[in-house]
């Protein structure tokens, strides 16, 4: 599918079996999803933009290799978000971080916002939206409206587990943003949940269910 791209490396897959099963526990469903995010992570900034700096190794000078412009920014879509982020910090401390608060409504499945906080000059980063389930896409897509309202021009989409339906809308409401995923998963059944997907993501990782 045009600007998705499945992270079918054999860690993520191995990985993301465990979390799908239903006898994994909350603690183990939290540590997995921290690996995860760190590979996850690894491949959406694969083809980050590079320049070179002038170092000193104790050899001697070179052109080293280095990150080209302003600190990436993670944008969590709360709360589910927040188990993606952890692990994606663990490699890119030096990350700014946004925060969406959306809520699913369980009735119509309509995002509900309740708090935004992010970094002012997004116009000139990459932001990077995590959630770990990408089912109806509602909250993504009203997540990366709020941030382009914010000046955010340059953004890519990260989820463990999408829907078809959920990509579909995604991409036809943001096309400029392409979307990275562990699994395009079978459909949405009628509750709004992704079959066979892993179950409420953000009730495993918390225990709340
Ligand atoms: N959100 C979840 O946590 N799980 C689903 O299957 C769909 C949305």
């Amino acid at each position: 599918m045009d600007g998705v791209t499945v992270i079918d490396h054999p860690l993520v897959q191995h990985k993301l079996t465990f979390m799908r099963k239903k006898e994994t526990s909350t603690a183990g469903f939290r540590r997995l999803l921290r690996e995860i995010s760190t590979l996850l992570c690894y491949e959406v900034t694969r083809n980050l933009e590079m320049t070179t700096e002038r170092i000193e190794t104790p050899i001697q000078g070179m052109d080293a290799p280095i990150l080209e412009g302003k600190k990436l920014v993670f944008a969590s879509i709360l709360r589910a978000g927040n188990g993606l982020l952890e692990g994606m910090l663990d490699l890119v401390p030096a990350a700014r971080v946004a925060h969406v608060g959306l809520y699913r409504d369980h009735e119509t499945l309509q995002p509900v916002e309740y708090y935004f906080k992010a970094p002012e000059d997004l116009r000139d980063r990459l932001v990077i939206v995590v959630d770990p389930m990408l089912a109806t896409a509602n909250s993504a897509i009203a997540a990366v409206q709020m941030l382009k309202d914010r000046g955010a021009a340059n953004l890519r989409f990260l989820c463990l587990l999408a829907a078809p339906e959920g990509v579909e809308r995604f991409r036809a409401a943001h096309p400029d943003v392409p979307v990275y995923t562990a699994s395009i998963d079978s459909h949405l059944n009628e509750k709004g949940y992704i079959v066979p997907g892993l179950g409420d993501a953000g009730d495993r990782m918390y225990g709340t269910k």
